[in-house]
């Protein structure tokens, strides 16, 4: 069994042709999956007829299921959320910033996977960002700053009782099954530049939103700091601009990529399942 890879053209990602994962796959596929996923940073493997079973089996090769919090799995299930817009939701567009999944766990997910169940015709594109580009175009002596820097992390913005997810937003209606929670307001420290750490490049690590102070910053410094860096973060030249068909699963690399929804599909329905994949041992 062989696959063609065939590269965006963009800052990132690549299409995966050839590869039917429902019907099985065995350990040098996968080896060869992680190989240009690495390289890619995003795959998008068309034609797949995978449910999901096909799913969990996929996400457990590629390392194992990541903790999810805040999302209730669908019905049947421990580690698949459906990432759902009704054709009529008024709620406004789940995940429209700029992130990389869960950066406030100790350990957030290597990456994530996104099957798709229903695809609008038109819009409902994914976004995602090069962050290994963005920080080698960068100059040395921002580099070395950018290094010495150490991020703080929290859900609190989005998930905590009073946060974009929150209450509010729960009795509003919105069709994800999300669960806003006191846990959200807990802080964790990560460097600003991280090392990946399979293929050894760095790349600035996640973004404003999650990120919500720097140690030993003033916070009007560290906000301004961190408002410019987003800005050079998501340059044209970095993002790879996923379109979404049926049949298909995305595979990201959160180490590598912040990405982001887009809407444009009103009057339809959208959903896609995704699990995350736990950090590398
Ligand atoms: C996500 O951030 O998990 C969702 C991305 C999307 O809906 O395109």
């Amino acid at each position: 069994m062989t696959f063609v890879v065939e590269p965006s053209g963009q800052a990132c990602g690549a299409t995966i042709r050839g590869l039917d994962l429902a019907a099985g796959f065995d350990d040098k596929i996968i080896a060869d999956i992680r190989a240009a996923w690495l390289e890619h940073r995003v795959l998008a493997f068309v034609e797949q007829s995978m449910d999901d079973d096909a799913l969990e089996r996929f996400t457990l090769a590629m390392g194992g299921f990541g903790e999810d919090p805040f999302f209730a799995p669908i019905e049947g299930r421990s580690h698949i959320a459906a990432i759902r817009r009704e054709a009529d939701e008024k709620a406004p567009l789940f995940a429209e910033n700029w992130h990389s999944d869960w950066t406030f766990l100790p350990r957030p997910p290597a990456g994530t996977c996104l099957l798709s169940i229903e695809i609008p015709p038109m819009g409902g594109d994914t976004l995602f960002a090069d962050q290994i580009r963005a920080f080698a175009a960068l100059p040395d002596e921002r580099k070395d700053h950018l290094r010495s820097l150490t991020a703080i992390h929290s859900a609190k913005l989005a998930y905590a009782p009073d946060g974009t997810y929150g209450e509010k937003d729960v009795a509003a209606g919105r069709s994800m099954d999300i669960r806003p929670d006191e846990t959200a307001n807990r802080t964790q420290t990560h460097p600003l530049v991280r090392t990946h750490p399979e293929t050894g490049d760095e790349a600035l690590f996640s973004t404003l939103g999650y990120i919500i102070g720097i140690e030993g910053m003033d916070q009007s410094e560290a906000i301004a700091l961190l408002s410019e860096l987003a800005q050079w973060q998501t340059r044209d030249e970095f993002i790879y601009r996923h379109r979404w068909e049926a049949d298909m699963l995305v595979m990201w690399d959160n180490r590598a990529v912040l990405h982001k929804a887009t809407g444009g599909y009103e009057g339809y329905r959208r959903e896609l399942h995704r699990t995350t994949i736990a950090a590398t041992p």
